[in-house]
C-alpha cells in the first residue's frame, strides 16, 4: 500500500528512485510518480498503471540530485494520473502514505483561502495546507510541526519546499517511514527493501518527529523543535531475499521456503527441551484468557490458534478481526493477553486494535515478522515469526510460520496445564524435529496438487468445506485461491452447507473438502456425500487414506500430532491456489487492487 522513495545526495536521483519504487511493488500500488529538482526547477512526472510507464517517461541521465518518488494505491478519488503523487502546491511537493482523516474540513477552510483542487486526494489537501500555513510561519520545520498537530490519522510525507530545494523534509504518524543514511547521500523510503541495494544503515522516526535531511546531513526534531538524538541502525536481513532466484514468482519461491521457515521459527526458540519453551514464554502463564485480534491470514493464523490453544491448554480464546475489535465494546481485564498478529507489523487497524488495549491498561503481545515495526515496538511482549522478507502480496510463508509460533505456544501452555503429559510430549517433540522433512516431502508433490488445479481453474466458483480446525484451514485456503485467481470462493462449516448454500452447488461444482480431525472426520464425510449427491466435483484432503470412494480427488496430508497437522494441510492448498492463478493467466504476485501492507483505515 503506498510506497514512499526520496533521495538527496551525490549521485543522480532518478535511478535510485525508481529502483526504490520497483522494490516496494509488492505492497500493491495503481499508479506511480516522480518530483525531482532539475537545475533549481521542480518537474512532476506521473502516470497511471505500473512502473513501467512511468519509466518510459524519464530520462535517467538527468542531473537531478533530490526527488520523490511514490507508488499510490487508491484511496481518496480514482487510480489516474491526476490524483497520482507527487502533489504540488504553491510552494510545497509532497507524497503522502496513509489518510488524512480531517481532509474535508481542511479543504473548506483552504478553499475559502483561495485554493483550487485539481485532485480528488486528501494528499493535495495536505499539500496546500503544509502551503497556506507556510505563508503565516515562513519556517519550514514550523510549519511542519503546526500540520502534524492539525492533520488528522496516518501519513508519512517526502516533503520538498521550493524555498530551500536542497533539503528534503519528512513527517510522520502511524504510517512507516525509515530515513537511510550511506556515503553517496541519504534516503526516505516506507519499507527497508527500497534501500537495501544502496544502504543497510537506516534510522526511525517516532510519530511527529520532523526530518530534516541534506546530502551529508539528517536532523531529527521533536514536537518542541528540539533536536534528537538517533540511533542508527543496521540492517542484517538478507539482501538477495527480494531476488526469485529461478522461481516465476515470489509467491512461489515463498511456498517452497516454507521448510526452512518452519526451522528458524521453531529454532529461534526452541531446543529440543521445555525448559526453552519456558524461558522464552514464561509470561503467558498468568493470563486467563486471550483475545487475538489480526487481519487476513494473519486473523486466520489466530483462528487456527484458538483451536490449539483452547484444546490443548484449556483457555478460552476469543479472535477477533481487529476493525471490529478497535470500535467494539471489549470484556477484557487484568487475566486477559491481547496478541495482535501481524505480518508486516504496520497494518493500521491490528495497530489501532492494540493501542486501545494499551490505553485500557491492557497486557499486549505482537506476534510480528517484520523487526521494529510500529506494532512490535508498541507492544509489551514481542514474538517474532522467522519468515524473512515476504514479497507476494498474498502470504504464505509468514502465515506458516505464526502456525508454528502458535504450535509452540499450545505445546508450552499444554504441558503446563497438564492437559499434554510428558508421553505425549516426547512424541510433538519427535515430530517436531520430522516437521522440516515432512514438510519438505510435501513440498516434493507439489506436481500432484498443480494436476488437480489444471482440473478446475475455469470455474466461476469454488467452496471449501472443514470442521473444527479444517474450517480455519478452509478459511485461510480460500483465501488464497480467491485472492489471486479472482474466483469467487467462500469456506464454509461443513455441518452449515445444507442451510442455504448448498443450493450453490451444481454439477461439477468444485467442493475442496478438509479433514484431518480424527474425531470429526465421519461427519464431514457425511457433509461430502450431500454435496457430491447435488453433482459437486470432489476434493478431499484429508491424512486417512479412505476405504470408501466418495470423492473425484484425493490430497493426502501426512499423518502427524494435531498440533502440527494444520501447517501440513495448508501447503497442498497454496499450491494448488498458486496453479489455478497461474492457469488463468492472473498477476500472482501483485494482484489487482490487494495491497501487502494495509497502512490505512
Ligand atoms: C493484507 C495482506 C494479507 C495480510 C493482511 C494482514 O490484506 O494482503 O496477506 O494477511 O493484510 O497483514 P499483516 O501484515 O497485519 O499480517
Amino acid at each position: 500500500m503506498c510506497g514512499i522513495i526520496g533521495y538527496i545526495g551525490k549521485e543522480k536521483c532518478l535511478p535510485k528512485i525508481i529502483h526504490g519504487l520497483e522494490a516496494l511493488e509488492y505492497r500493491g500500488y495503481d499508479s506511480a510518480g516522480i518530483a525531482y529538482i532539475e537545475n533549481n526547477n521542480l518537474k512532476i512526472i506521473k502516470e497511471k498503471g505500473k512502473i513501467v510507464n512511468l519509466k518510459k517517461l524519464l530520462d535517467f541521465e538527468t542531473p537531478s540530485y533530490l526527488g520523490i518518488g511514490h507508488t499510490r494505491w487508491a484511496t481518496h478519488g480514482k487510480a489516474n494520473k491526476t490524483n497520482a503523487h507527487p502533489h504540488s502546491v504553491g510552494k510545497f511537493t509532497i507524497v503522502h502514505n496513509g489518510i488524512i482523516e480531517n481532509y474535508s474540513e481542511l479543504k473548506t477552510e483552504l478553499v475559502k483561502a483561495g485554493y483550487k483542487f485539481k485532485s480528488e486526494t486528501d494528499t493535495e489537501v495536505a499539500c496546500a495546507m503544509l502551503d497556506f500555513i507556510y505563508k503565516s510561519e515562513k519556517d519550514i520545520l514550523k510549519t511542519l510541526n503546526k500540520a502534524s498537530n492539525i492533520f488528522r490519522g496516518s501519513y508519512a510525507l517526502g516533503i520538498i519546499c521550493s524555498d530551500d530545494d536542497n533539503t528534503l523534509y519528512a513527517l510522520r504518524n502511524t504510517s512507516p517511514l525509515i530515513i537511510a543514511t550511506s556515503e553517496n547521500g541519504n534516503f526516505i523510503a516506507s519499507d527497508v527493501p527500497a534501500i537495501l541495494k544502496f544502504t543497510n544503515k537506516y534510522l526511525l522516526l517516532n510519530d511527529h518527529e520532523i526530518a530534516k535531511i541534506t546530502a551529508n546531513n539528517i536532523t531529527v526534531y521533536n514536537q518542541n523543535l528540539k533536536e534528537v538524538k538517533k540511533e542508527i541502525k543496521t540492517f542484517t536481513g538478507n539482501l538477495d531475499a527480494a531476488k526469485k532466484d529461478g522461481y516465476e514468482h515470489f509467491m512461489l519461491k515463498e511456498i517452497f521456503e516454507q521448510k526452512q521457515v518452519f526451522q528458524d521459527t521453531i529454532n529461534y526458540y526452541f531446543d529440543g527441551t521445555i525448559d526453552s519453551l519456558a524461558k522464552n514464554f514464561e509470561f503467558l502463564k498468568k493470563f486467563q484468557k486471550f483475545d487475538i485480534v489480526a487481519c487476513g491470514s494473519a486473523y486466520h493464523a489466530g483462528l487456527i490458534a484458538k483451536s490449539l490453544l483452547e484444546e490443548y491448554a484449556n483457555i478460552p480464546v476469543n479472535v477477533e478481526i481487529a476493525s471490529e475489535y478497535r470500535y467494539k465494546k471489549c470484556f477484557y481485564d487484568k487475566d486477559t493477553l491481547v496478541i495482535l498478529i501481524s505480518q508486516s507489523g504496520e497494518t493500521a487497524d491490528t495497530l489501532a486494535a492494540l493501542n486501545k488495549a494499551k490505553n485500557d491498561g491492557i497486557t499486549t503481545l505482537a506476534i510480528v515478522n517484520v523487526l521494529e515495526s510500529s506494532i512490535a515496538r508498541s507492544a509489551d511482549h514481542i514474538i517474532y515469526t522467522k519468515a524473512g522478507c515476504e514479497i507476494a502480496v498474498a502470504t504464505t510463508k509468514a502465515y506458516l510460520s505464526q502456525l508454528a509460533v502458535f504450535s509452540l505456544l499450545s505445546i508450552y501452555l499444554g504441558y503446563q496445564n497438564k492437559i499434554i503429559k510428558d508421553e505425549e510430549l516426547k512424541n510433538i517433540f519427535t515430530d517436531l524435529k520430522n516437521m522440516p522433512n515432512l514438510i519438505e516431502k510435501t513440498l516434493d508433490n507439489a506436481n500432484i496438487y498443480f494436476n488437480i488445479g489444471d482440473k478446475i481453474y475455469k470455474n466461476k466458483q469454488i467452496f471449501f468445506m472443514g470442521r473444527g480446525i479444517d474450517y480455519a484451514i478452509a478459511m485461510e485456503a480460500s483465501l488464497k485461491l480467491k485472492e489471486i485467481s479472482y474466483i469467487n470462493s467462500v469456506a464454509y462449516q461443513a455441518g452449515e452447507l445444507k442451510h442455504g448454500t448448498i443450493s450453490l452447488i451444481d454439477k461439477n461444482t468444485p467442493v475442496i473438502a478438509i479433514a484431518t480431525d480424527k474425531n470429526l472426520i465421519e461427519k464431514t464425510i457425511s457433509n461430502i456425500k450431500e454435496v457430491k449427491a447435488r453433482g459437486a466435483y470432489v476434493i478431499f484432503v484429508s491424512n486417512i487414506v479412505p476405504s470408501e470412494k466418495f470423492y473425484d480427488e484425493f490430497i493426502e496430508v501426512i499423518n502427524i500430532h494435531p498440533i502440527l497437522e494444520s501447517i501440513l494441510t495448508i501447503i497442498p492448498l497454496q499450491l494448488l491456489a498458486y496453479k489455478v492463478a497461474k492457469d488463468n493467466n492472473c498477476d500472482i504476485d501483485k494482484p489487482r487492487n490487494l495491497a501487502k501492507s494495509v497502512t490505512v483505515e
